[in-house]
């Protein structure tokens, strides 16, 4: 019989790793440390995660570094998590599921503000609810850990306006519609810019933090023939996408654009860096692994004092691209 436990335990402990696109199961860890008093780990109380997505490369180093802290706790808590491929609906559903299994704590990152009311009925059901990077309006939750986005787009428009040398036309593309972190990065750079006369914006279309439509639109763009000399892109997969279609396109400025992402999370980006092919990032801090330390926190009764728990950024440019690769071994590809 206590072999059996054991066993149980031990397959559950391993902690599923796969969280690629594709993946769109639950993803589920738990187990004991302790030989003798192997509990059955339908037993620990669950940490549900409902997660935007598991596709892009920030949110799949965000999953694993998430993951690797779980494994950290296994003896104290069952671990959930599910994605939403980036859709506030079936977001909502998630929660939904997730308050049927009565979570004692509930960690979400939340896809567009529309998930509001979902997230609130939560926290209204008294089970502590950590946001993690995106936010929602009001105050129904107990914690919020993610990068300052404003201060980010501030830095940005910064960098930007001081490479053009006060001067020049910024194209920027949008992040997802609906996201505060895209709206604040819009907002903090425009403050930024604002402070340079000589500094015109273009808006660019909603790209949805995604390379393909950050491509497309670039190509369209392009097409044009408006001149341009920066883009800032809301994230770094939109950034690299643009930087594609600006690298094949037959029409192109004479002089090679800024190109400015944000995340810092990829080998490919630094390189990218490194080969003057895009000219900075952010660093946009992963929040699962503070997010599951403030969970196991509140199971042993320590609630977090702060509503919020900012995250601090770094800026990538091709100076510091070696000794940032040197800091953070683990970039995602
Ligand atoms: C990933 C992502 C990141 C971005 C963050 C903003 O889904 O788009 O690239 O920094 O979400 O919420």
């Amino acid at each position: 019989m206590k072999l059996g436990l054991l066993a149980m335990a031990a397959v559950a402990a391993v902690v599923l790793a796969g969280c690629g696109s594709d993946d769109k199961s639950a993803v589920t860890s738990s187990g004991s440390g302790g030989a003798t008093e192997a509990k059955s780990p339908d037993s620990l109380p669950l940490v549900a995660f409902a997660q935007a997505n598991s596709a892009d490369p920030w949110r799949q180093q965000f999953d694993a570094e998430t993951k690797e802290e779980v494994g950290k706790h296994t003896s104290e808590f069952r671990f959930e998590e599910q994605p939403a491929e980036d859709d506030a609906s079936k977001q909502i559903g998630v929660i939904e599921t997730f308050l049927v299994k009565s979570p004692k704590v509930l960690l979400v990152s939340p896809v567009t503000v529309a998930v509001q009311s979902a997230v609130e009925k939560a926290y209204d059901a008294k089970i502590p609810v950590i946001l993690l990077d995106r936010g929602i309006p009001g105050d129904k939750y107990t914690v919020h850990v993610g990068g300052d986005n404003v201060d980010i787009g501030r830095q940005a428009g910064e960098y930007i306006a001081k490479r053009l040398n006060g001067k020049g036309t910024v194209l920027m593309i949008q992040g997802l519609g609906g996201v505060d972190a895209a709206d604040d990065r819009r907002n903090g750079a425009m403050e930024s810019f604002k402070k340079y006369p000589g500094i015109k914006v273009i808006m660019g279309d909603d790209c949805k933090f995604q390379r393909l439509p950050a491509q497309n639109f670039m190509e369209t763009f392009l097409q044009k023939g408006q001149p341009f000399d920066a883009v800032y892109a809301h994230n770094d997969e939109m950034a690299i996408g643009a930087y594609q279609a600006y690298d094949h396109a037959a029409t192109k400025p004479k002089v090679k654009p800024i190109f400015v992402g944000i995340d810092g999370c990829q080998k490919e980006v630094v390189q990218m860096i490194k080969d003057g092919k895009l000219d900075a990032t952010f660093r946009y801090p992963d929040p699962g692994p503070k997010g599951i330390e403030i969970a196991a926190d509140i199971l042993k009764g320590k609630m977090p004092t702060d509503k919020k728990v900012v995250l601090p950024t770094v800026l990538v440019t091709k100076e510091t691209a070696d000794q940032y690769l040197k800091d953070n071994p683990n970039l995602a590809k």
